[in-house]
């Protein structure tokens, strides 16, 4: 435990110092952890060799190229690098960087495992450096592990103060920074590392030669590249607002109440940071765009996770895409993550193990471990229409805060989504009477709503007339509700619910 307290780089030195034969360094900063290997190396005397899958086994640092080349190789088989390492008479630092995927082939851990008992006996370590941890079980006992974690607030402040010093008496730079707009700046670098929030900064004073709250922006969009970088994650961008949302009022006061508890004054005043919300309900009556509403509400980026293309093609590497997803999702937090209709993804749960070799299953339970344990502020939002679909385990306690139904809306939330809709298209709510439409449109979903004064306004449009209260109510007539032809479905959904969820809409 007290190693843990060392800082990153003091922890390799000892790790190295005391012959541990294999360190696993799980960082996103290459370059730094290179640098700390340099520095390490210099000062114990030893030379350090960096091997890449594109680029073979060389020599690392200043000075190298004028060294005689006793260890350098252009091995790209991992296999063979192994070799390279145990043959090795070097005093040297072997740092693999991103060997991860290679821990997938059992016969590379064999070696590994091999090398790892020959390695106690030498003056060489092996590092292994990549951006994720993905160690097979047998290399527990083997491999120690270090991470270096994000720079925190203070450590991305010394950057940003560096900068605005070095550039206080540039006239060309116009910089307005109170001590509020500074915070807001640093803030919206969390989850960046140094390299990349120095980057960012830079940026942002390049851009229009100041350095103002409006490089705000500037700063989230980068964040923005480093998700959009994973590939499974998808940061959405929404102007859905609470208001756009009709009904549900215990689901949007519950939000509210919500709103200010991932602050420090939250935590200060003894409250956990919420864990997440399954929403299960009826086909288009607002659960993703509730979803999308709870990101403008609480001012947090909302980030899609693509559960179909977690699933890649090969085993193994659905898992290591899950950790990847999660731990970008958690670099960019405060957030909400967003996994919508969780069923479609969850369908292959219960039959895995006889169709991909529990892949599925594994990924699951790597994402349940996950939310039970998480401490990051990261929001999960999960919706679900069909529950038969949906492994038991998820609706434990202790894994979402709360498990909310939508049902169809009720005659006032009707009243309520026409107006929405009415709203967003330019026409006064006032003009008509919304109560009527309310009425009269029992069994549609919001979204039927919303259809049907698209509908409405296509019918006025080819009249030429404004639209019109009878336009509004000849679509109703025209259309037949899904809730009239799923009925079964719809009723067993409410049952469901009635023992086992939280109910979106007060009862009437
Ligand atoms: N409660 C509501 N208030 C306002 N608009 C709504 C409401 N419910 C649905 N809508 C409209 O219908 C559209 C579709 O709804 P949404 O995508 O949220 O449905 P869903 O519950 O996610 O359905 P699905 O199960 O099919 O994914 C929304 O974009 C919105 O325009
Ligand atoms: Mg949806």
């Amino acid at each position: 435990m007290a190693q843990r307290k060392l800082d990153a780089a003091a922890e390799i030195e000892l790790l190295i110092r005391a012959r541990y034969p294999v360190v696993y360094v799980e960082s996103y900063e290459e370059t730094r952890v290179l640098g700390i290997l340099q520095d390490i190396a210099d000062r114990r005397g030893k030379r350090l060799f960096v091997w890449t899958v594109t680029e073979g086994l060389r020599r690392y640092g200043a000075g190298a190229a004028a060294e005689r080349a006793t260890v350098s190789s252009r091995e790209t088989d991992p296999m063979a690098v192994l070799d390279i390492v145990g043959r090795s008479k070097e005093n040297a630092v072997f740092a693999l960087v991103d060997f991860h995927p290679f821990l997938e082939d059992k016969k590379v851990v064999r070696k590994l495992r091999d090398l790892a008992r020959t390695l106690k006996a030498s003056y060489k370590t092996l590092v292994l450096l990549s951006p994720v941890v993905n160690l097979p079980p047998e290399l527990d006992k083997d491999v120690t592990l270090v991470t270096i974690p994000l720079p925190d607030e203070a450590v991305l402040r010394k950057v940003f103060d560096d900068i605005v010093e070095s550039l206080r008496d540039s006239p060309k730079v116009k910089l307005e920074l109170t001590d509020e707009v500074c915070e807001q700046l640093v803030k919206a670098a969390l989850g960046l590392t140094a390299a990349e929030a120095e980057n960012a900064f830079a940026k942002a004073i390049v851009y229009d030669a100041a350095l103002t709250a409006d490089d705000l922006s500037t700063i989230l969009a980068e964040k923005e590249q480093i998700i959009h970088k994973t590939g499974f994650l998808q940061y959405y961008r929404t102007r859905e607002d609470i208001d756009h949302v009709g009904g549900l009022d215990s689901l949007k006061g519950w939000l509210r109440k919500r709103g200010q508890a991932f602050t420090q004054r939250a935590k200060d005043f003894g409250l956990p940071a919420p864990k997440g919300l399954l929403l299960i309900g009826v086909q288009g009556c607002g659960k993703s765009l509730t979803a999308k509403a709870v990101s403008s509400l609480w001012q947090m980026p909302l980030l899609r996770l693509d559960l179909g293309a977690l699933f890649s093609g090969y085993i193994g590497a659905s898992e290591e895409n899950t950790r990847k997803a999660i731990a970008a999702a958690e670099r960019v937090a405060p957030c909400i993550l967003w996994l919508d209709e969780i069923e479609k993804g969850l369908s292959g749960v219960q039959s895995s193990g006889a169709s991909d070799a529990g892949t599925a299953s594994r990924v699951f339970s790597t994402f349940l471990t996950w939310m039970q344990e998480k401490e990051a502020p990261v929001f999960v939002i999960a919706t679900a229409n069909e529950i038969a679909q949906l492994p038991p385990e998820l609706m434990r306690k202790g894994r979402f805060d709360e498990i909310f139904f939508i049902d169809l809306p009720k005659d006032r939330e009707r009243a309520d989504i026409f107006a929405i809709h009415l709203r967003k298209r330019k026409r006064k709510p006032e003009s008509y009477d919304i109560a009527r439409l309310g009425a009269l449109s029992e069994g549609f979903s919001g979204a039927e709503i919303e259809q049907a004064v698209i509908s409405a306004l296509y019918d006025a449009f080819d009249e030429g007339a404004e639209l019109e209260q009878r336009h509004l109510e000849g679509a109703l007539t025209d259309t037949v509700p899904l809730s009239r032809t799923a009925r079964e479905s719809i009723d067993a959904l409410r049952s469901w619910a009635d023992t086992r969820a939280r109910f979106a809409s007060s009862k009437p």
